[in-house]
């Protein structure tokens, strides 16, 4: 397992992580979530990710379950503040809900601080300023030691470093966008200049489509599948996805390696990507997705030209 600085920051995280969107207290109990974690670090993972909202707090509290289990120095333990709840204070960007929504996430997560605090989405009804002297607050006291965004546009960040640096507060660290090999214009077009200018990290998120990279959807959706519990999650173009899925799988083969590895692989590839978020309901799914280390090798120029073809 490689560590990678997270942009610019100092902090190390592991090239592959693990995450708790839908799985953790929905899809997995708290033994299997155990498993998972403890499987996941034996295997060199540092970096867990959850936010307030998954399973309605209720990720945090298995995590923070799990968390007893490890010495805390080791691990990087992110959340994302913005959906805490139904009140007119529960969700956005305000000085409000970002104190007490990171409060009541330490509390579920039993911790003092997270590593790393992401603001989980971008919240136009709310000054930049008042965020960022927020996240200002929560890092200077000790609640979190890097703050970040989430899907917010690279003129949003970019105007959250410029008001940081103009109110003379803690700049964000680090992004955490959708990426995949059917989803790459944030990171490969719109953010390169923040990497450039900024440094910026990033924490990317559904590495499979949501599984469908795996290429378990290619012959319909599996009754124990996520689509098939998320329906809202089928996408529109589920059908032409498939036929892109299907096209990697004869490379997949000739590389020795399975789907998932080689679209986790391809995200590991990109320089810009400080860690790759995965998800896994089993254990055989975590350990290939793992495998998708030794794959990274195998994406010579040209390889990556075939897929750049495939996925036209
Ligand atoms: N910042 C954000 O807005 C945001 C949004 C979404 C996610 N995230 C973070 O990113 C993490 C990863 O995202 P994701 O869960 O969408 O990742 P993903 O890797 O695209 O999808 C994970 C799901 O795919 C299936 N899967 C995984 N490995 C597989 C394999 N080898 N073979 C077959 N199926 C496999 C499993 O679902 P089934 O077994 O149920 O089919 C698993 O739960 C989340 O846990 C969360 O921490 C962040």
């Amino acid at each position: 397992m490689q560590y990678n600085k997270l942009g610019k920051a100092g902090i190390r995280i592991s090239e592959i992580s693990l995450g708790s969107w839908i799985t953790f207290s929905k899809q997995i109990d708290l033994n299997e979530a155990k498993t998972l974690m403890h499987a996941a670090y034996d295997h060199g993972v540092n970096f867990f990710d959850n936010a307030e909202t998954y399973a309605h707090g209720e990720a945090e509290t298995m995590m923070g379950k799990v968390l007893q289990e490890f010495q805390r120095e080791k691990l990087v333990i992110s959340t994302k503040i913005f959906w805490g709840g139904e009140g007119p204070n529960d969700t956005g960007l305000s000085r409000k809900h970002l104190i007490e929504g990171t409060k009541n996430s330490l509390r579920r997560l039993q911790l003092d601080y997270v590593d790393l605090l992401f603001c989980h989405r971008p919240d136009p009804s709310t000054p930049i300023e008042e965020t960022v002297l927020a996240m200002d607050y929560l890092v200077r006291g000790g609640y979190a030691f890097y703050w970040g965004t989430s899907e917010w546009s690279a003129d949003q960040i970019e105007a959250a470093f410029k008001t940081a640096e103009h109110l003379n507060c803690i700049k964000p660290t680090m992004e955490q966008p959708k990426y995949n090999l059917f989803f790459r214009d944030h990171l490969e077009k719109d953010y390169l200049k923040l990497f450039e200018k900024y440094g910026l990290g990033t924490t990317i998120w559904s590495p499979l489509a949501s599984g469908i990279l795996s290429g378990k959807y290619n012959q319909g959706i599996p009754s124990d599948s996520r689509l098939a519990k998320e329906a809202w999650l089928v996408p529109d173009n589920l059908m032409q996805l498939v036929e892109k899925t299907k096209k990697l799988s004869v490379l997949a083969h000739d590389l020795d390696c399975t789907l998932s590895q080689l679209a986790i692989a391809w995200c590991l590839h990109n320089p810009n990507v400080s860690s790759v978020i995965t998800g896994a309901t089993k254990m055989d799914q975590l350990l290939e997705n793992l495998g998708a280390i030794a794959v990274k090798s195998k994406l010579t120029p040209d390889v990556m030209k075939k897929i750049d073809t495939m996925m036209r």
